[in-house]
C-alpha cells in the first residue's frame, strides 16, 4: 500500500504511512499555472498499486486538488484508491435547511468517489451524510486519540458542551471511567452562543477538574462560553479539546485565556494538534483492505 499526500494533510499522511508499517510515501508535485489554474503530478510507479491519498477538505482549493490528485491516481494505474479526508469541509451543508439550498456535503460526497474505491473520514458532523456515498465510506473518531492525551491529566469530569455531543462524551467517559454532562446550548449567531447547565441532579464541579469535549472548534466562541460557565461554578481547572481544530480569527488566544489546556487532533493543521488519529485511520484501512 502506498500512502501519497495532499498538501493540506502531509504531515498526517507521513503518521498514516508509519501506521501502515511504513509503507511507501509520496508527496506530488504541485504547481500554479499562469493563468491560476492547478497542476499537479504524482511520481513513482502506482500501476495495480493499492493507494491511499490522504487530504483534508476545508478549502475549495484543497477539494479540488483532491479531485486531481485521485485522477492522476486513476491515470498511472492504482489497483485501488482509497481516499482519506480527515477533515470534510462543508459537512455542516448536510441538507437544505431552506428551499434553494445544496445539500453540500452530498455533492462533495458525490464528486470524491467518483475515482475512489473507499473514503474514510473522520468525526462528520453527521455520520448521515456516510449515506450520501455509494461506494463504502467509514467513519474514524477523535475520541480515543483525545482519550490518549486525557489520560496523562487528572480529570474528574467531561463535558459536552451540546446535546449533539452526548454520544463523544459518553464514549469518552466510558473510555475514562468518569462521570460526564451536556450543557444546553442556544447559538445565537454564527460567533455568539449562550450555554447554561442542565436543569438535572449535577455531579460536584467546585473544585473540580474539568474537559470539554467538542467535534470542531471554529470561532472558539462555544469553548469560551463554556469555561466561564464552569468558572462561574468554581471548577479547579478545564482543559478543552476537539478533533477538528478550525481556529478561526483569534480563537486560539480566546480559548487560551479561559483554558489551562487545549489539544486537537492532527485532521486540521494547528498549534494544538498534539494527538494523531492516524492509528485510528490505518487499522479503518487495514480492515478494509483485508475484506476484499
Ligand atoms: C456544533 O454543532 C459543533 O459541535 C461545535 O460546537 C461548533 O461548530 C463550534 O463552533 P464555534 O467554535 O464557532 O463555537
Amino acid at each position: 500500500m502506498q500512502v501519497i499526500a495532499g498538501s493540506a494533510s502531509t504531515s498526517l499522511a507521513e503518521r498514516v504511512s508509519r501506521e501502515l508499517g511504513n509503507s511507501p510515501f509520496a508527496i506530488p508535485f504541485t504547481k500554479r499555472f499562469p493563468d491560476g489554474e492547478l497542476y499537479v503530478r504524482v511520481g513513482g510507479r502506482l500501476a495495480d498499486e493499492d493507494v491511499v491519498l490522504v487530504q483534508t477538505t476545508r478549502t475549495d482549493e484543497q477539494i479540488l486538488e483532491l479531485l486531481l490528485l485521485e485522477e492522476a491516481i486513476r491515470e498511472a494505474g492504482a489497483r485501488r484508491l482509497f481516499v482519506v479526508i480527515p477533515y470534510f469541509g462543508y459537512a455542516r451543508q448536510d441538507r437544505p435547511f431552506y428551499p434553494g439550498e445544496p445539500a453540500s456535503a452530498r455533492a462533495l460526497a458525490h464528486h470524491v468517489e467518483l475515482a475512489a474505491d473507499a473514503v474514510v473520514t473522520v468525526d462528520l458532523h453527521s455520520t448521515e451524510t456516510l449515506r450520501s456515498f455509494s461506494k463504502p465510506a467509514y467513519e474514524a473518531t477523535g475520541v480515543p486519540a483525545i482519550a490518549r492525551v486525557l489520560r496523562e491529566r487528572t480529570v474528574d469530569l467531561l463535558i459536552s458542551p451540546d446535546k449533539g455531543g452526548v454520544d463523544r462524551v459518553r464514549r469518552m467517559a466510558g473510555i475514562l471511567g468518569k462521570p460526564w454532562l451536556a450543557l444546553e446550548k442556544k447559538r445565537i449567531d454564527s460567533d455568539h452562543v449562550e450555554l447554561t447547565l442542565p436543569e438535572q441532579d449535577l455531579p460536584p464541579l467546585e473544585g473540580q477538574h474539568v474537559a470539554i469535549l467538542d467535534d470542531v472548534i471554529s470561532t472558539g466562541g462555544t469553548i469560551v462560553e463554556a469555561a466561564r460557565l464552569l468558572h462561574r461554578y468554581k471548577v479547579a481547572t478545564v482543559v478543552a479539546a476537539c478533533t477538528h481544530g478550525l481556529f478561526l480569527r483569534d480563537a486560539f488566544e480566546r480559548i487560551k485565556a479561559v483554558c489551562d489546556h487545549l489539544y486537537s487532533t492532527d485532521t486540521l493543521d494547528n498549534p494544538a494538534d498534539k494527538v494523531s488519529v492516524a492509528p485510528d485511520i490505518a487499522q479503518i484501512l487495514q480492515r478494509e483492505c483485508a475484506s476484499r
